[in-house]
């Protein structure tokens, strides 16, 4: 895709011409997680990148409060049409529910600007692959209507918003990961993010010699489905029976130490493992942020290593085409570590791979996964970014504005 089609395809889609002065473009990056799965909504830590793969906005202002949104992502061959002022009104299950859900908060807290606007997304993030391609649709359309003539958004609060469109109008009890990172990642950095206080620090990503490699399972994870919310409810669970001894607001509250001497207060064993992952993986991510500082690719592996194992058999949601590719990765001289990444159940795994094994590495992986499921993986060495903001063109490489300064 290229900026002139895209200016083409937005002429073509809202008919309409001469209006190329006002026309902007925005981007809001999908995520990768490092270490630190489903401890968001229990009070704890991640340690997630914002990609240079995500989504695009190119916005027109209309005058008369309408807006009109289409996706190239999306089947749909007519833009979606809806009024600014009551935008959830009619909202249908398909993609139109991420940015309607959002706008309908900003809505509600006065931040959205009296004039319409035309969107055009298009996004390069593979679907249902499990990088956040719905939060980056919402920190996307936060950002581009508040850009758009509303009082300028907080990036935090839009983080805060998107996730409480998720919550309360989408339907999934997500935590804040995707929405924190899509709206405040950093170029080569990961974010170290608390998030219950969302205190963050931004951890450099030096890799020396080692490449990030994003390996998609071609299987689709769906997030809406019940199995997510079932985790979450089993973690509330979890806190409810363990606060009649410690009086703590969060899961990720209650030190490993504790947890192990108090485990047995929980009778049901599927609630004590979920328990025990969420725990124990609090405290991996806080090491984990450690290990990267001092630059011990080894230890930080490990702790991959372990936290798949923790997914697998403790939180269960893993499956089988996961197993297999962390598996294969395992196998290879020269990965420090590999892990699923991302809510479950399907998706893709991260792994840290030495240069000198990444040929070896893909092989391995692909010929392996192919002959044990039938069919390839995709592979994604891809960069970080900064987080949502006013892009000049769609090379992200190119000079930006709006963007977070160091
Ligand atoms: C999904 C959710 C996040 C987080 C992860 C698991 O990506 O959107 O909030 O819970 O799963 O770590």
């Amino acid at each position: 895709m290229t900026q002139s089609k895209l200016t083409t395809i937005f002429e073509q889609v809202f008919g309409i011409s001469g209006r190329e002065n006002e026309l902007r473009l925005f981007y809001a990056p999908g995520r990768v997680n490092l270490i630190g799965e489903h401890t968001d909504y229990n009070g704890g830590h991640v340690l997630p990148c914002a990609l240079s793969m995500g989504t695009y906005a190119l916005t027109a202002p209309r005058t008369d409060g309408a807006c009109r949104i289409f996706s190239l992502n999306a089947p749909e061959v007519e833009p979606i049409t809806f009024l600014l002022a009551d935008p959830w009104n009619g909202a249908e299950t398909n993609w139109s529910r991420y940015p309607r859900a959002v706008l309908s908060i900003l809505g509600e807290r006065g931040l959205l600007p009296e004039r319409g606007l035309d969107v055009l997304y298009y996004g390069n993030l593979p679907a249902g692959a499990g990088l956040s391609s719905s939060a980056s649709i919402e920190v996307l359309t936060g950002y581009a209507f508040g850009a758009a003539g509303g009082p300028k958004i907080d990036l935090v609060e839009l983080a805060k918003m998107c996730r409480a469109a998720e919550n309360d109008l989408v339907g999934v009890k997500c935590g804040i990961m995707d929405q924190f990172v899509s709206s405040l990642g950093r170029r080569e950095r990961a974010i170290l993010l608390n998030c219950e206080t969302l205190e963050h620090r931004y951890c450099k990503l030096a890799l020396p010699q080692t490449t990030l490699v994003i390996t998609n399972s071609n299987k689709p994870h769906s997030l809406a489905a019940s199995s997510y919310n079932q985790r979450w409810r089993e973690c509330e669970t979890a806190l409810a029976i363990l606060r009649r001894k410690f009086e703590v607001s969060a899961l990720c509250r209650i030190s490993g130490y504790d947890f192990s001497l108090s485990a047995d207060l929980i009778e049901d064993e599927v609630i004590r493992r979920r328990a025990k992952h969420v725990i124990t993986e609090n405290q991996r991510t806080l090491e984990a942020s450690v290990l990267l500082e001092l630059g011990d690719l080894k230890g930080f592996g490990q702790l991959m290593n372990a936290s798949h194992v923790s997914m697998r058999d403790d939180f269960e949601i893993s499956c089988r085409e996961m197993d297999v590719l962390t598996r294969l990765a395992w196998s290879v001289d020269g990965v420090y570590g590999s892990r699923m990444t991302g809510g479950g159940f399907g998706g893709c795994t991260v792994s840290l791979v030495r240069d000198d094994a990444l040929e070896t590495f893909k092989r391995t992986v692909e010929q392996g996964y192919l002959s044990e499921i039938g069919y390839p993986p995709t592979f994604y060495v891809t960069e970080t970014s900064d987080g949502v903001g006013r892009v000049q063109s769609l090379d992200l490489t190119s000079a930006s504005d709006e963007r977070n300064d160091d």
